[in-house]
């Protein structure tokens, strides 16, 4: 069995931060959301993965390596554009031959792993399997329409009038069956090749496809509100430990202090995470928060949010439900006259409290 990640696409709702960098390397308590992945599919027994990357390429590559640090032999497959799903498992055609694979989309995150489901799908082998989840506003996402017996009889992709409130998590499991799907199809409304339609073709022709509900904690990590709460999540089961030090500071609850970063004069209230080389100095760090490496801190106070590399935050009151791109500074702006100085790449958002 193979495994194949996405981790192309564009990333649109979680601009500016994905002007220059992937979205599957945003940091979910200072670790790219990408690598939860990548250590589910490992932990599942799996060892040859194909990663299709867009123009993002370069830096999914430096990040990931040759997969060797998660036990992960990693072969790349670049799609020249962002068509589809489906469109990706069409170019991996010849990486994925024969074998069965896990299709895993890389900005998914889904708690408790795939251990379960790669296991029961390698005694049953189903054409194909799904996970499916309820959700809020199924609008978003691919939907599934099932039978008394719970057997999948339709899905859409993003339909405007839901069938039901089941929405397909971003992990699939196909057998070699899923290829003849994908070549018989043309693109959607959105102009993509939906893996959505190839796995309603394989119903269509009576193939078996099964469906499982998970319980567990889903989040597609595609737009900073569910980051936020992606990262909330995974700090909540943070060891504390302190490895870079912490002098004239209380540090509180669940609270990493990383190699090299300095807390001077502050209060932390975990769950946090402060990063390698960080200083954080007489602030306040509020739960909820990852300050990723080299940031700085002073005279702020910062809760419920994530902060990127390099960034700094000076002197500002209290920053909240926040995503901080790299090397950003936030400083306040000179007492006269009394106004707001903002200097925002693309597709920034800025919400300003007067
Ligand atoms: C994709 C799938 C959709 C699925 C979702 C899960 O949506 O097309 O069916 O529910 O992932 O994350 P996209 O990320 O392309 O909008």
């Amino acid at each position: 069995m193979k495994a194949l990640v996405l981790a192309g696409g564009s990333g649109t709702r979680l601009r500016p931060i994905t002007h220059t960098s992937a979205k599957q390397l945003v940091p979910v308590a200072n670790k790219p959301v990408l690598f939860y992945g990548l250590e589910s599919i490992a932990a599942a027994g799996i060892r040859e993965i194909g990663i299709v990357v867009g123009d993002t390429h370069a830096e999914i590559e430096a990040a990931v390596g040759d997969g060797a640090a998660f036990g992960l032999e990693v072969t790349y497959l670049r799609q020249a554009a962002p068509l589809g799903l489906a469109h990706a498992v069409l170019i991996a055609r010849d990486y994925l031959g024969d074998d069965d694979f896990v299709m895993y989309l890389g900005d998914n995150f889904i708690v408790g792993g795939i251990n379960a489901i790669v296991s029961s799908f390698g005694r049953e082998r189903p054409d194909a399997q799904i996970m499916l989840t309820r959700v809020g506003d199924p609008r978003q996402f691919g939907v599934a329409e099932l039978d008394a017996d719970g057997r999948v009889t339709g899905l859409e992709e993003k339909p405007a009038q839901p069938k039901s409130d089941l929405a397909l998590v971003g992990v699939y499991l196909f057998t070699p069956a899923i290829h003849e799907a994908v070549a018989e199809l043309k693109p959607s409304w959105r102009g993509e090749l939906e893996i959505t339609d190839a796995i309603q073709w394989l119903i269509d022709e009576g193939r078996r496809v099964e469906s499982t509900a998970i319980t567990g904690y889903w989040k597609d990590t595609g737009n900073v509100a569910d980051m936020l709460e992606v990262n909330r999540l995974v700090l909540e089961s943070l060891e504390p430990r302190l490895l870079g030090t912490a002098e004239g500071s209380e540090l509180i609850g669940r609270v990493v202090v990383e190699e090299g970063a300095v807390v001077e004069g502050s209060r932390v209230v975990g769950p946090a995470i402060i990063g390698p080389g960080a200083r954080v100095r007489d602030s306040y760090v509020g739960p909820f928060t990852s300050i990723g490496a080299d940031c700085v801190i002073e005279h702020s106070e910062i809760e419920y949010s994530i902060v990127l590399p390099r960034a700094s935050i000076e002197g500002v009151g209290r920053i909240e439900s926040s995503l901080i791109g790299h090397d950003v500074e936030v400083t306040p702006a000179p007492t006269t006259p009394r106004a707001h100085r903002l200097v925002l790449g693309d597709h920034s958002k800025v919400q300003i409290s007067s």
